[in-house]
Order: structure tokens, then sequence, then C-alpha cells
């Protein structure tokens, strides 16, 4: 079956989430686009509730967000439950956000990378896979610790 990935975006993100959705196409997954919509200024928060939310409930394995920096989107996504969201830059940063943090969100900066680099970031954080033992310790670690009264504490 078709994996669904929730992508969404703000104003300053828009135009490399759009060059995202027809990248996931192309590549045999099927977008569902939460907006935003165009070019008019909205704010990044709306738009990470909807993706992180679908994630953190369970509803999708994994989705995609993009703001100016990526770093509204991340820190947004990761106030959900269950949420590991990775502000991604590069190649290499792409491949260790799965394979040893099972980032389950992948925040990107539309406005700090180019089109190319973000298809290569896009492509390796999809293909892949987390690979357990130490790293699904310390993954379990941060479950521990959300789930501490009163937050981290
Ligand atoms: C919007 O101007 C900008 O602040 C937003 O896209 C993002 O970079 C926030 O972290």
């Amino acid at each position: 079956m078709t994996e669904k990935i929730p992508i969404g975006s703000d104003h300053a993100g828009y135009e490399m989430k759009e060059e995202i959705v027809g990248y996931l196409k192309e590549l045999g997954y099927e977008p569902e686009d939460v907006g935003t919509s165009g070019p008019q200024n909205v704010d990044y928060p709306d738009f990470a509730g909807l993706v992180a939310g679908m994630v953190s409930r369970g509803e999708r394995k994994r989705g995609i967000l993009v703001c100016g920096t990526g770093l509204g989107m991340s820190i947004t996504a990761n106030k959900f439950p269950n949420v590991r969201a990775a502000l991604v830059m590069n190649e290499e940063m792409a491949g260790f956000a799965r394979t040893h943090n099972d980032a389950n969100i992948l925040a990107l900066g539309g406005k700090m990378l180019g089109r190319d680099k973000v298809r290569a970031i896009v492509k390796i954080w999809l293909q892949a896979e987390f690979k357990g033992g130490r790293h699904a310790r310390r993954v379990g670690k941060i479950a521990e610790i959300e789930g501490r009264k009163g937050y981290g504490c």
C-alpha cells in the first residue's frame, strides 16, 4: 500500500513544500498536503500542529514540515507526545535522523536550502531505517522523560 505522508508549511516554506509534494509523488508516496496553500502570511504553529498531531496520535507514521528556517516547525512539533522532529540541513543529518534518532518528522528550512539538497535529504530520510539496539535504548529514554510528571523534571 502507498504510504501517506502528511506535509505542511507556512508561507516561507510554501514554495519548497510544493516542490516536495511533487517529489514525494515521483518517489511513489502519497503526500497529504495540509497547507498552507499560498504565499500569504500565516503562522507556522498552526500547520506544525496539523502534521504533528497526526503523527502523535498514530494516524500517520511520519510527516514533513517546512518553514523559513525549519526552527519554528521543529520546536512546535516536538511539543507533541511521541513526536521526534529533526531539523535537517544536509544528507548526513538526514541519515542519522532516521538511523539513530528514529525521527518521525522531518523539519526543513525552505529558505536555507536549495531544491536539489532538499530532494536528496527527503529521499535519504524516507529510505534510511532505524538501527535499533543502543539507539532504541536512547530513544526509549526520550519517551521516559516525556512521560514524567512535570515534563522532564
Ligand atoms: C516566518 O517569517 C518565519 O519566522 C518562519 O518561517 C520560520 O522560519 C520560523 O521558525
